[in-house]
């Protein structure tokens, strides 16, 4: 089964063709970062309009790359939540258009569903149940992969998310536009150790995740630095910033895999992308006797690859919508809003 897949639910216009929900025919990506960098961060309706501008070239060089014509599609497939409403609302209308056209399905696919759908792109062998990591600008969730379409959240961020507090940080250090891939650059470049940074908990709830007081430390660093006229060892915040993340990431997890019994952990999002999570990641893996899945980097931020995936498991399970689907800024992975 081929499904054309969009994806516009942020800053990345994307389209692919993904064959049985694991094989990518083609990948198209238009990143907006250079629309938004003058900002410093997303301004949505520059978003929408980018969106608008793009969707039918994007859409045009995927199905080139592959060779396929529209009609040899089998099914359309876009995410319709969670997101920036008026981004979304592109991607949704321009499916629903195809698929009149085409007389095809249309297949509504959850964002964070698609991120994990990631990792089956990458590795064949894995299949649910497992435990899920889910680490995006938006998100920060361990939640258990019961099956492809069956999740239960069980730790989640009590308020910034992972990518956020990268973001928020990075902003502070005066880096540029998106700040946790540029952190991810800074840190490498130094030792850590140098500065002693909180490690929150959240008491009675030993999966969940709380980055508040991480990002206020960096401020307050920051702050007190300019006060004495001191320079700031950005690189080496930068590197201790994201070894305590990574840290609290990892160990929320395994804590997680080992009370609920799983053998199988994976971590998806755009922050699943940053080198020192990575490598925590892997090591508490060995360390604990267990197998870990990573998505490759080009599939670790939004792309259009990763809803093609999930939605031949979402068409499989009868999730089919109508033409009256609409876009939903804030769902959970359950379909709860
Ligand atoms: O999944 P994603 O592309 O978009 C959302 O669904 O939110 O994630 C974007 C987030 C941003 O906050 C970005 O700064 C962060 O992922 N990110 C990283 C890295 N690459 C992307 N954070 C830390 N290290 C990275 N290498
Ligand atoms: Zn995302």
């Amino acid at each position: 089964m081929k499904i054309l897949a969009i994806e516009t639910s942020c800053d990345e216009t994307a389209c692919a063709v993904v064959e049985d929900g694991r094989r990518v025919l083609c990948s198209a990506i238009f990143s907006q970062i250079p629309d938004h960098r003058l900002y410093g961060g997303v301004v949505p309706e520059i978003a929408s309009r980018a969106h608008c501008e793009q969707i039918v070239a994007v859409t045009s060089s995927a199905l080139e790359e592959a060779g396929i014509t529209l009609p040899e599609l089998d099914a359309v497939a876009v995410t319709y939540a969670p997101g920036l409403v008026g981004a979304l609302l592109v991607g949704v209308s321009f499916a629903k258009g195809l698929c009149i056209t085409l007389n095809k399905p249309l297949i509504p696919v959850h964002h964070i569903r698609g991120h994990i759908a990631a990792c089956y792109l990458a590795h064949p062998a894995l299949k649910p149940p497992f435990l899920c990591l889910v680490v995006s600008g938006g998100h920060s969730h361990i939640l258990e992969v019961r099956n492809y379409t069956d999740f239960k959240v069980v730790g989640k961020t009590r308020d910034d998310a992972a990518g956020e507090a990268f973001d928020k940080a990075a902003r502070v250090l005066g880096l540029p536009y998106p700040g946790g891939v540029e952190m991810d650059k800074l840190a490498a470049t130094s030792a850590t150790g140098k500065y002693r940074l909180p490690n929150p908990k959240v008491e009675g709830h030993p999966f969940d995740l709380s980055f508040s007081g991480l990002k206020t430390a960096v401020v307050n660093l920051a702050h007190n630095a300019e006060q004495k006229g001191e320079e700031l060892d950005k690189a080496a915040l930068a590197a201790d910033f994201s070894e305590r993340v990574a840290d609290m990431l990892s160990s929320r997890l395994f804590v997680a895999a080992a009370q609920l019994g799983y053998k199988t952990v994976a971590c998806a999002g755009g922050v699943s992308a940053n080198s020192q999570l990575r490598d925590r990641l892997e090591r508490d893996a060995a360390a604990a006797g267990l197998s870990l899945y990573l998505p490759p980097l080009h599939l670790c931020v939004d792309n259009a690859a990763m809803i093609g995936a999930q939605a031949f498991y979402e068409y499989r399970a009868g999730n089919v919508a109508d033409y009256s689907l609409n876009a939903v800024a804030s769902l959970g992975i359950d379909g709860v809003e």
